[in-house]
């Protein structure tokens, strides 16, 4: 099959412009999966909860949602996007899912990074794994990166692929994310953006770009530029993550030793 990204440089509030911008980029693209970034619609630095509260919509029927899923079916793909989602006064930061037949489900960010402790609530749903016809797609946001348990939870639930909509600002993801990738045999699509936000004093943030596509062997198949837009589809072979072993004796999840791991 084939899956991608788009790695994008919204403007911080231009919702409208934003999305007609990412509409831009996805079309005419041939894919079974597509990843947008983290908060892709509005930007990520937010003032406080109230201002996030204006920007954010509904999942599934805000318009923003509405635009993808209308996108989804035209051009018969998958789409995982990050959005802020509005639940009555509830500000959750979210990806939704989609797919050619309309819409699939949610997840919201379980791990808040930092500010952003200030601005939602800490994700209530369980870690989800999706089947979007070609392949099963585990959905984890960003910083979720940083907790190992994430990919191995999504990994455990079937996932062959982790859609990652991410807002990086530490360097290390990129490369964490291949051991995340090693450790669960999956692929994984990090979506990330590009650009500058200053929006709150004395916090100016820079994310890393280098949205990627990894093999469960690790290996980086493609990684994007650190400070340009760009939409990007590589070819995988969805079997190769369902095999779990490395070698004749020794597999992943069959060989774990969950008579010596302590998790809680
Ligand atoms: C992040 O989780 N957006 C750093």
């Amino acid at each position: 099959m084939k899956l991608g990204f788009v790695q994008n440089h919204p403007v911080f509030g231009n919702v409208r412009e934003n999305v007609d911008r990412t509409l831009e980029m996805l079309a005419g693209q041939e894919a079974g999966l597509i990843v947008l970034p983290e908060l892709f619609s509005t930007g990520y630095q937010f003032a406080g909860r109230e201002e996030a509260l204006e920007l954010a919509e509904p999942i599934p029927d805000g318009p923003t949602a509405r635009r993808l899923i209308d996108l989804a079916r035209s051009q018969k793909t998958a789409l995982v996007a990050g959005l802020a989602e509005r639940d009555g006064k509830t500000v959750y930061n979210s990806a939704l899912v989609v797919g050619a037949q309309g819409y699939i489900g949610k997840y919201r960010k379980a791990h808040l990074f930092d500010a952003e402790n200030d601005v939602f609530q800490p994700g209530d749903l369980p870690l989800p794994v999706f089947d979007v016809g070609p392949c099963r797609v585990g959905v984890m946001i960003c910083f979720d990166w940083r907790f190992p348990e994430t990919a191995r939870t999504l990994a455990l639930n079937g996932a062959d692929v982790i859609a990652h909509p991410s807002n990086l600002v530490l360097p290390h993801c990129p490369q964490a994310m291949i051991t995340r990738c090693l450790e669960n045999r999956v692929y994984a699509v990090t979506a990330d953006r590009v650009g500058t936000e200053a929006r709150v004093p004395g916090e100016s943030l820079k994310f890393v770009g280098q949205s990627q596509v990894v093999d469960p062997d690790g290996q980086v198949l493609y990684r994007a530029s650190v400070d340009r837009e760009e939409t990007k589809i590589v070819e995988i072979d969805v079997a190769r993550a369902r095999n779990k072993k490395i070698n004749p004796r020794n597999d992943l999840l069959a060989g774990r030793r969950l008579d010596l791991y302590r998790l809680n």
